[in-house]
């Protein structure tokens, strides 16, 4: 319990100070509005809707459609997400999944080649990779159930900038760097994303007409607008020309499901989190309360990364075994997020000693790679948005469905696709998350809000498996009391249970502490290159204080408005 003594005298402080404030209770009336995005241009979209009289909800649509097209490698129209919301009027969180869903024609068996063998270009590239896309029927709704403003209004910025044009930047060339060899084989896509078929020079304008009409056309017919009619039309043509096997239903039926977010107190404090399909909200909780177990903040460093990297093997490895869509498989959520099963894994683990993740009943594993995104906005009534979208790989499959602009997803790589057989992040799974019509892949998108009565933070990250470690790590910042700068900023660890090993940013930890670590029995690999892009914002109510950060590896910005 020594993890949160600071919290707990801040909740002995507190119950002096607010006698009679719940756990629950926000008082909805920040001075602040806060926006942090990974660009620039799609934070500056949601401020201008704000500052048309907005809400948060006008404002997050505003911004994941400009996302859509000047961060077109991470996440867009052709990419699903999950939106964990708080209202303030009705004083509720609420979880809008948008997760893609298999097409109808997909099965359990459908990227084995007939000796049994996992088909990974099929998985990853081209049409055949695609889910139904989530995120344009979660702009639909979210504008009609929370939303204050016309969805045409609002996707009107991220409309001129596709017109207009955005200048192509470092981390766009650098990620097309890695899907360059693949959006070489679809004209439709070369044709948007390449110039000259190579990579575009830095500034280099790109514009997305056919986007643009896209934007316009969802934003006159809302759900309809895409999942029927022209839109509709054009991606069915694409897809099934190009060896994807979509029908007219899959797109039609395609609805976001409302969940209940994930929740516990601790301390004085509540975090709220992203239920199945997403692992990311299950495995926070309970290495949360593992590492509780534990007098953590008094550790030495090398102790600490020793016990983060015990406490994520488990997490992660209960990932691997029991999560999956709970509209398929039963998802034990109540025993995995139980003090017993939770204080039963941390009497499992050794200070002195590595254990081994076999040992803990296993599978197989593999590598990492990019993209994503993530953003979070707050309004002046207090209402909250934290968003993870995707398109998985950076550009996705790097499938543009001809004449829409819209960037398919490859994230049906992100189911099981056999057994025990790593996916692009190197995660393992089997039965809970193997392949069903209409069924949601599992995710490690981990949008977070952490609550108590004097204060808020909302973050998250794109980073494929790693992102539920590193919000685990921006969490603990946070708890600390760290200035929201920092919680972004940490360097960071990672053990995800199968490959069996820590990865480590270049900065994060010295040779001599990886000797110690390898002295523990633990193997140790250096990412080479930094990871990751969180957002967040701190609220704090009583001062009516708000500061935002974006994560300085990567180039978005956070904007704090009065
Ligand atoms: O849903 C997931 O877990 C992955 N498709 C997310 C991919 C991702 O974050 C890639 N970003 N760097």
């Amino acid at each position: 319990m020594l993890i949160f003594k600071r919290s707990l005298s801040a909740a002995l402080i507190l119950f002096l100070l607010v006698a009679c404030s719940s756990l629950k209770e926000s008082k909805p009336s920040a001075h602040f509005a806060a926006i942090a995005s990974a660009h620039p241009l799609a934070t500056q979209a949601g401020m201008d809707i704000l500052a048309q009289g907005g809400n948060a909800f006008d404002a997050a649509v505003a911004v994941a459609a400009s996302l859509s097209v000047v961060e077109p490698y991470s996440a867009g129209l052709g990419g699903g997400g999950f939106w964990l919301l708080y209202e303030a009027k009705t004083n509720r969180y609420r979880f809008i999944d948008a997760r893609e869903t298999a097409p109808s024609r997909f099965h359990r068996d459908y990227y084995l080649t007939e000796q049994g063998q996992v088909d990974r270009d099929k998985a990853m590239n081209g049409p055949t990779a695609s889910g139904i896309p989530g995120i344009p029927a979660a702009l639909a709704f979210i504008n009609s159930d929370l939303g204050t403003l016309p969805l045409a209004q609002v996707l009107a910025p991220a409309v001129a900038q596709a017109e207009q044009g955005v200048a192509v930047d470092e981390f766009y060339r650098l990620r097309m760097s890695f899907r360059k060899s693949t959006i070489e084989r679809y004209p439709a896509s070369a044709r948007i994303f390449l110039e000259d078929n190579d990579i575009p020079q830095l500034g280099f304008v790109l514009k997305q007409s056919d986007l643009a009409n896209t934007l316009k056309r969802l934003g006159e017919g809302g759900h309809a607008g895409f999942y029927q009619g022209t839109t509709a039309q054009l991606m069915l043509a694409a897809v099934n020309n190009a060896g994807g096997e979509w029908t007219q239903a899959d797109l039609e039926s395609y609805q976001v499901k409302e969940r209940e977010p994930v929740r516990k107190v601790i301390g004085d404090k509540e975090i709220i989190s992203a239920p199945p399909p997403s692992s990311g909200g299950i495995a926070l909780l309970q290495m949360l309360e593992m590492l509780e177990q534990f007098p953590w903040q008094s550790m030495s460093k090398t102790e600490q990364t020793h016990l983060l990297a015990e406490v994520m093997r488990r997490a992660y490895r209960d990932r691997a075994e029991y999560l999956g869509d709970p509209d398929y498989v039963t998802v034990p959520t109540e025993r995995l997020l139980s003090s017993a099963h939770n204080r039963a894994w941390a009497q499992s683990i050794r200070l002195e000693q590595a254990t081994s993740s076999l040992s803990l009943h296993g599978s197989k594993n593999s590598t990492q790679g990019p993209h994503t995104t993530h953003f979070v906005v707050l309004d002046s009534q207090g209402n909250m948005v934290s968003t993870t979208m995707s398109i998985n790989l950076p550009f996705g499959s790097a499938f543009v469905a001809e004449g829409t602009g819209v960037l398919l997803n490859d994230q049906m790589d992100d189911f099981s696709t056999k057994p025990g057989e790593p996916n692009a992040y190197g995660l393992v799974g089997n039965e809970a998350n193997a392949i069903a019509a209409g069924k949601r892949p599992l995710s490690s998108m981990t949008p977070t809000i952490i609550n108590s009565p004097t204060e808020t933070a909302l973050l998250g990250t794109p980073g494929g498996s790693r992102i539920i470690s590193m919000v685990l790590l921006g969490v603990l910042e946070y708890w600390q009391g760290k200035p929201v700068e920092e919680w972004v900023a940490r360097p960071r660890v990672h053990h995800q249970y199968l490959p069996d090993l820590i990865e480590y940013e270049p900065n994060a930890l010295t040779e001599q502490e990886v000797k110690v670590l390898e002295a523990k029995g633990h193997r140790l690999k250096n990412t080479e290159r930094p990871y990751g892009n969180m957002q967040a914002i701190f609220w704090q109510k009583q001062s009516n204080k708000v500061t935002a950060a974006s994560d300085p590896r990567v180039g978005g910005v956070a904007q704090v408005s009065q």
